[in-house]
């Protein structure tokens, strides 16, 4: 049988069915994220000011707009090794969805179970310290990862060679440009061999010549089966290039689910 199967994807050349799974063999994965059922409720303020006042209890009329279901259960699985985009039209829920797989945010109903250490590329510029430099940061993320020291010390020199800063590497962070700071960011997301690799639209950072060297890093890591990755971008393009499977959320619900070019082409129509 499995030389038949080969014989069939050799004779047809089209890229895409090498890509394909059986529904058998999916069933044989391992899951590695599983949603079930997840809904995740924001409470919308008229601003932060009303947003305050109100947990405060000092209310007024119109500080408090009601609900938004940011996910509204949502269910799916990812399993070990695939590369899966979310695509959807802003708001839909993507970063909500991710930010819960990553643990930086928790559902309000439902149950989300992660199988795996998960490093998480959300916002570049987020969770370094400014009064510390480059190098200490690179400690700091490692020690808020769980890494030992000596773990600390083995990825080191790869994100320091990744990141390129030079000098800066052990100047404090707040003489950092904006882009100096994702390069070190995305450095560190991509040199510590993460199990779950989530990447929101962030690819486009640095100039040219780093956003080549990311694309390029990324791609070594999709094409290590052991990384599973999610994804986010509105470039359809490179989703189709690094994801095999879509989810396709509106208003925190999952309206689709498939193929990559399904997916994207079902969203496209939905446009
Ligand atoms: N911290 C928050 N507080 C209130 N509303 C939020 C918050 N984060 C997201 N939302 C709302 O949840 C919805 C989904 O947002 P998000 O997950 O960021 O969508 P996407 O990443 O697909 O653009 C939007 O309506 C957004 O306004
Ligand atoms: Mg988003």
């Amino acid at each position: 049988m499995p030389s038949d199967e080969h014989t069939i994807l050799q004779q047809d050349d089209s890229p895409e069915n090498d890509k394909q799974i059986s529904a058998q063999e999916q069933a044989e994965r391992e899951v590695i994220i599983e949603f079930d059922q997840v809904t995740k409720t924001y409470h919308l303020y008229k601003n932060d000011r009303s947003r305050f006042l109100y947990l405060l209890g000092l209310k007024k009329q119109g500080m408090y707009l009601g609900t938004v279901n940011a996910n509204d259960e949502l269910s799916f699985k990812i399993y070990k090794g695939e590369a899966v985009a979310f695509i959807g039209q802003n708001g839909a829920g993507k970063s909500t969805a991710l930010k819960m797989v990553s643990g930086v945010s928790y559902p309000t109903s439902g149950k989300i179970s992660v199988n795996g250490q998960v490093s998480a590329l959300l916002d570049l510029n987020a969770g370094f310290d400014k009064k510390l430099t480059g190098r200490e940061n690179i400690s700091l993320r490692g020690q808020a990862l769980g890494l030992t020291r000596k773990q600390i010390k083995e990825i080191e020199p790869a994100v320091i060679s990744f990141a390129s800063l030079g000098l800066y590497i052990d100047q404090p962070m707040r003489t950092y440009s904006k882009g100096m700071r994702a390069r070190l960011g995305f450095a560190f997301a991509v040199s510590i061999n993460p199990e779950i690799l989530i990447v929101d639209e962030t690819l486009a950072v640095g100039d040219r010549r780093f956003r080549k060297k990311c694309v390029k890093r990324m791609r070594e890591i999709i094409t290590d089966e052991n990384v599973t990755v999610l994804f986010v971008t509105h470039a359809s393009e490179i989703a189709k290039e690094f994801c095999t499977r879509g989810i396709v959320l509106d208003q925190g619900k999952k309206v689709f689910e498939g193929p990559i070019e399904e997916a994207i082409q079902f969203y496209e129509a939905s446009q």
